[in-house]
């Protein structure tokens, strides 16, 4: 009696070995490309990712931030996919798992955790942290080259100005060198 015991023992414990290592083995594996994405207000994001699981998997995408969170589309590769009524328009689904927002604004600024599901019912998350960038800076960094380069053209045409009427001065002053003489004899002729 005792040995059967321990034989059931035994057989269960290599079960669960056995159905650990399947376990294992089935683990569903998400790579993401960037942990943290940087991307300009108006401009879009890309959230790179590369699964590998058993079956076609179902994916999810989620938008957490610290007041809101909501869901942003569902789909599974080659399948319908559900985009949420708030980013249509706006989001790219790829057969790969990434997903692309386009028209970033600042409130999209957080953190997006995609859900991978598999047909057996295993699911594994990972997550992205989007940085929305105002370009504030880069205005101002544009501004003041422009405005160097207005003031660089102003001086270069006030030089050319004052040039000019140097020039047009002395053609004068030779002009009028050269011809007064003249003009003065045959004005003064009739007196
Ligand atoms: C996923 O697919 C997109 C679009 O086809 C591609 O640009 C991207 O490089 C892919 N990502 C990976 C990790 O393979
Ligand atoms: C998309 O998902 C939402 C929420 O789960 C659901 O209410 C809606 O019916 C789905 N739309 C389609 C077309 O499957």
């Amino acid at each position: 009696m005792k040995t059967v015991w321990i034989s059931i023992i035994h057989h269960t414990q290599i079960l669960i070995f056995i159905f650990s290592i399947c376990h294992y083995t089935q683990a569903i594996t998400i790579q993401v490309q960037s942990n943290a994405v940087i991307a300009p207000i108006q401009g879009s994001a890309f959230f790179s990712v590369d699964i590998e699981c058993i079956g076609i998997p179902t994916i999810k995408w989620m938008f957490n931030a610290i007041d809101k969170q909501h869901r942003i589309a569902t789909w599974t590769p080659g399948g319908s996919v559900n985009v949420t009524q708030l980013y249509e328009e706006r989001v790219e689904t790829h057969f790969n798992g990434s997903l692309t927002i386009s028209h970033l604004r600042l409130q999209d600024s957080g953190y997006y955790i995609i859900t991978v599901t598999e047909p057996s019912g295993n699911s594994k998350d990972a997550g992205v942290l989007l940085n929305v960038t105002e370009v504030l800076y880069e205005d101002i960094q544009y501004l003041v080259v422009f405005i160097i380069v207005l003031a660089v053209l102003a001086a270069f045409l006030m030089l050319c100005v004052w040039l000019l009427n140097k020039l047009y001065r002395y053609v004068k002053a030779w002009y009028i060198k050269r011809h007064l003489p003249e003009h003065n004899a045959t004005e003064l002729q009739p007196l």
